[in-house]
């Protein structure tokens, strides 16, 4: 299996070659923790063994139960937010619908305006089926979306709406006993993992399946790379010079870090990976900020400030290597002034602006280099087991604990005052 591949440049003297060397060999007591993992979070760490949600087992009920979703229906409607959402839709706005089913999303916003668009978007829909995914249902997010998309079953197919239904919900919790009486379909939300860290499970794997993405090859990507990161010498391991790199960036006052890319399709992938850095890290008035950039588009808005503006920010870029089919410009009698382009195909000129970005910004910043094998769901088993674990290494070395988020609650007080929940 092609591997991911990783390396900085740097023209700015941040800092040398032989200080970071020396300072991957002195975390690498940050990755031996990691790779073992920790007894004190052994309730967040479903995730790091891939077999344990993502193995044969699971992975044929998540396979049986999207067949027979596949055969009756051409939208699901995913409901969920942040962790519970935020993977399946990262690989399925990557890689596109390849089955007869189209996903749907939900239960992400408080908008009206986006749930009547969502509501709008089913009226043509022949068969529609429902995942309402939320590890406590108690977020309010999910828990009106759920009701809104029930209101729309109802009204679709009476008193047999619950057949439509999915639940992935946390065993034993009031909404799993609510979502059983009720008769909804039921798949368990792994009690030992988090939100954020559920791509390999059925949080992210289920309605890719529906979606006809082939989740064994997700599983087996999540599973190379898995063998690869807790073995090996300390000094080649990937995610420890990831890790390190940041670390050491942040010491040096480049606090804001922009994951950039030249392939639009991982913007969604990019909201992933910043909830996963953002929530993990950030707290103890420590941790990353994490962004992202499109380019070239943003190159034309951002391009500015990245080159010139207050130096508190550093890129990692993720390069697609596998060349996919292109668009070559043809010769053309309108003297348009890109003559100099004539049989060049859109893949090499975007490599061009890639190249010619890294060469600028790395005389700013130490420039973080992700050679991604392919677009394909065995890359994305691969970049989802890759940041898991890197975010786990990171925060070893930092000292704060990547597996809880209880600065989330600060605003749902007031909130929920606001709202008038007891
Ligand atoms: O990573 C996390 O734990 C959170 O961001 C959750 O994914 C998010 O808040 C959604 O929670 P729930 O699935 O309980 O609705």
């Amino acid at each position: 299996m092609r591997d991911i591949g990783f390396s900085f440049r740097d023209n700015s003297g941040t800092f040398t070659a032989e200080e970071f060397e020396k300072r991957v060999l002195a975390n690498a007591e940050a990755l031996h923790v990691a790779q073992k993992g920790e007894d004190r979070h052994a309730m967040s760490l479903g995730w790091h063994n891939v077999e344990e949600w993502a193995g044969d087992k699971w992975l044929t009920a998540y396979e049986k139960l999207a067949e027979k979703v596949r055969k009756e229906a051409d939208a699901l409607v995913v409901i969920g937010i942040g962790g519970s959402n935020q993977a399946a839709r990262a690989v399925y706005e990557a890689l596109g619908v390849k089955s007869g089913v189209e996903l749907v999303w939900a239960g992400n916003s408080i908008s009206a305006h986006s749930i009547r668009e969502v509501i709008k978007s089913l009226e043509n829909k022949k068969n529609i089926y429902i995942d309402c995914i939320a590890k406590n249902f108690e977020t309010l997010e999910p828990g009106i979306g759920f009701r809104a998309m029930r209101d729309v079953l109802r009204s679709r197919y009476g008193k047999d709406y619950a057949s439509h239904v999915i639940c992935t919900f946390t065993e034993d919790t009031p909404a799993w006993k609510m979502a059983h009486e009720k008769g909804y379909e039921l798949l368990p939300f792994p009690k030992n993992i988090g939100g954020r860290f559920t791509a390999l499970s059925p949080i992210g794997l289920f309605p890719l399946c529906v979606a006809g993405m082939d989740i064994r090859k997700i599983a087996a990507g999540a599973a190379d790379i898995r063998a690869k990161l807790l073995s090996g010498k300390d000094e080649d391991n990937i995610a420890l010079r990831y890790a390190t790199a940041r670390t050491m960036l942040a010491e040096k006052g480049k606090t804001v870090e922009l994951l950039s890319y030249f392939e639009p399709r991982f913007f969604r992938f990019a909201k992933w990976w910043k909830q996963l850095y953002g929530e993990s890290e950030g707290k103890d008035d420590k941790g990353l900020l994490p962004m992202d950039t499109c380019y070239s588009e943003d190159l034309h808005s951002l391009g500015q400030f990245v080159q010139d503006g207050t130096p508190m920010l550093f890129e990692s870029f993720l390069d697609v290597k596998e060349r996919e089919e292109g668009y070559v410009l043809n010769a053309d009698d309108v003297n348009d002034g890109f003559s100099y382009l004539d049989g060049k195909d859109f893949w090499e000129i975007n490599k061009a602006a890639f190249e010619a970005t890294v060469i600028a910004h790395s005389r700013r910043f130490p420039v973080l280099l992700f050679e991604v094998p392919a677009m394909d769901e065995e890359t994305f088993g691969k970049l989802f087991y890759f940041f898991e674990f890197a975010c786990y290494v990171t925060c070893n070395i930092t000292g704060v604990n990547p597996f809880d988020q209880n600065g989330v609650e600060a605003y749902k007080k007031d909130m929920f005052r606001l709202l008038g929940k007891n």
